[in-house]
């Protein structure tokens, strides 16, 4: 009999020290949750099989929430599709299958919305899951994240245990990457209109034709999705987690723009690729579960731009 969760259960967060990780970490402290279990990449490496099965091992945690990955924006994804593939795909298998083998009954796997195929049909429903090809500059991520996703499925299929996979549109928020190497869209918008304002209102440059549409989530928010995800039963192994709404990179970029009191151009680079044209989740399927967001577009690039001024001397630097 599967033993459930309560506040003394001992929930391991891969990756807690990351975006999501640290959300969810904070989420879970906040509800009183009082036996969290995280590890950095220096006290466990997740690429390495034997560490990761001797950390099972001793710990034996009861549930886990898999928010290690290496993770980076199209430029860092398309310059580096063999370390995105492999390193994603040992991080994932090793703790999915460390954790089927010690008996975890629970077990919370993020992936994110570049699973899905370029040309969908829009809003992105997740029975459009493996129905067309994928954007090439993210083939890499996705298709390791599809492998996660479809090893769920079968542990939760085959053996009957509560393994589900939620799958994050564009998050932002606390704890991002500012790193204009790796960096995705909004943060990386956020440094750059900071800066163009400190360097005398300078033009800013932004990639592609900001014509492509996408919806953001706060960080927080989906922080507590997980947390519903830990405590309730999902019916399916797989489920979209994102605002449902959607806008232009453009407008995106003069919300940023007028947060962050910048007052120069904006340079559209259309030699830079565009990425997908259209990347908008249905929620429904999370909606009808009993979830749903709670935090405006506007209201979370506030908070995170007061975030990135108090931490802008101390941002985690990126290895690529
Ligand atoms: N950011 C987004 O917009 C977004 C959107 C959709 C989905 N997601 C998903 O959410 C998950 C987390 O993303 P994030 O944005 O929170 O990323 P992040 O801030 O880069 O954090 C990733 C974490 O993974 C850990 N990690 C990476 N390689 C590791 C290794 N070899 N061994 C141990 N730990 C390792 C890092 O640990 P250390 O800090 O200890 O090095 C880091 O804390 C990913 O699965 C991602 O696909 C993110």
């Amino acid at each position: 009999m599967a033993k459930s969760i309560d506040k003394t259960s001992k929930i391991y967060i891969a990756g807690h020290r990351g975006m999501v990780g640290s959300a969810v970490w904070r989420a879970l402290q906040a509800k009183g949750y009082s036996n969290l279990l995280g590890k950095t990449s220096q006290e466990l490496d997740l690429r390495d099989q034997a560490a990761v099965d001797a950390f099972y091992n001793i710990e034996k945690p009861d549930a886990v929430i898999d928010a290690a990955a290496k993770v980076g924006g199209i430029l860092a994804n398309n310059d580096f599709q063999y370390q995105f593939l492999m390193e994603n795909m040992q991080i994932q298998n090793n703790l999915i299958d460390g954790a089927f083998k010690n008996g975890v009954e629970k077990f919370i796997f993020l992936g994110s919305s570049c699973i899905y195929p370029k040309f969908a049909k829009q809003p992105l429903k997740e029975a459009y899951l493996l129905t067309d090809s994928l954007e090439p500059t993210n083939e890499a991520y996705a298709l390791a994240k599809i492998s996660g996703i479809k090893a769920c499925e079968f542990i939760r299929n085959q053996y009957n245990k509560d393994y589900v996979s939620l799958m994050p549109t564009n998050l932002y928020g606390y704890n991002d990457n500012f790193d204009l190497k790796s960096s995705h869209v909004l943060p990386a918008m956020i440094r750059k209109f900071h800066e163009a304002k400190q360097n005398s209102q300078s033009p800013v440059t932004l990639w592609g034709s900001g014509t492509p549409m996408r919806d953001f989530l706060f960080v927080d928010d989906l922080a507590q999705a997980v947390v519903y995800a830990l405590e309730n039963k999902l019916d399916e192994n797989l489920y979209n987690v994102g605002s449902g709404k959607d806008l232009t990179i453009k407008e995106l970029a003069k919300i940023i723009q007028k947060i962050t009191g910048h007052k120069g151009d904006i340079i559209w680079d259309a030699t830079k690729p565009d990425g997908t044209p259209r990347k908008l989740l249905d929620v429904s399927k999370m909606k009808a579960m009993g979830w749903q967001y709670n935090t405006a577009l506007e209201a979370g690039i506030q908070k995170t731009y007061v975030w990135f001024l108090d931490n802008i001397n101390n941002f985690k630097e990126v290895k690529l």
